[in-house]
């Protein structure tokens, strides 16, 4: 998977489910749940003990582009592409994740909070960077200010956004995609609720189409 691959499938569904794994046997339906409902990406989560697994399980439903989320270290980025996974994604920048996501073939998308972090990630060779958080950061109007100096870059926002505010993000030209955790809620997915989270996945596909057609 490229970063042009990635691109391409955020233009078709900008809005990435960002889950957190309590049972990875949950994953294989959940990603069915979210492809059949028009989503493209998918951010499955490090920060439980079962993310690795969930990645795998992920991968091995097929259908979905597989990004591990909360990648924080060179041996995470190395067990995550075992696992299956194309896109690594940080919520801070860490040079040493960056070119080890490189070494192995796969996207990074570096979280950056600061024009310093987005200088420092673009300088280790990426373009499509995660604004995290975005909403506490000031959300539409921080990507607003960054992308004027920054021309080239494109970003992936997260952090406090949901089914209403995506909106304003997803008019803004910078902004490549968004990511949240509103369309696959905990309890949902550990109770094994998939029609709610196929729900969710299609009103944020049909909502992101409105606002980019
Ligand atoms: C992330 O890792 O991108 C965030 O935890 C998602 O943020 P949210 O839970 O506020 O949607």
């Amino acid at each position: 998977v490229t970063l042009e691959t990635v691109r391409s499938a955020l233009i078709e569904a900008p809005i990435v489910p960002v889950v957190t794994v309590d049972d990875s046997n949950r994953i294989g339906p959940l990603c069915d749940a979210l492809a059949s409902g028009g989503i493209r990406v998918v951010e499955i989560t490090l920060r439980t003990p079962a993310g690795l697994a969930g990645i795998q399980a992920a991968a091995a439903a097929g259908g979905i582009v597989v990004a591990a989320g909360t990648v924080t270290s060179r041996e995470q980025v190395d067990l995550c592409v075992r696992a299956g996974a194309t896109v690594v994604i940080s919520p801070g920048f860490d040079l040493g994740v960056v070119l080890r996501a490189h070494e192995l073939g796969v996207v990074a998308i570096p979280g950056i909070a600061t024009a310093t972090e987005a200088l420092r990630a673009i300088d280790a060779g990426s373009t499509l960077l995660k604004l995290f958080p975005a909403e506490q950061l000031g959300g539409v109007h921080m990507i607003e200010a960054l992308s004027a100096p920054l021309p080239g870059v494109s970003f992936l926002a997260s952090g406090g956004i949901n089914a209403q505010n995506c909106v304003e993000y997803l008019r803004h030209p910078a902004v490549a995609g968004v990511a949240g955790s509103w369309m696959c809620p905990r309890i949902a997915v550990t109770g094994g609720d998939f029609t709610t989270i196929q729900s969710l996945a299609i009103a944020a596909t049909q909502l992101a189409a409105r606002v980019r057609q």
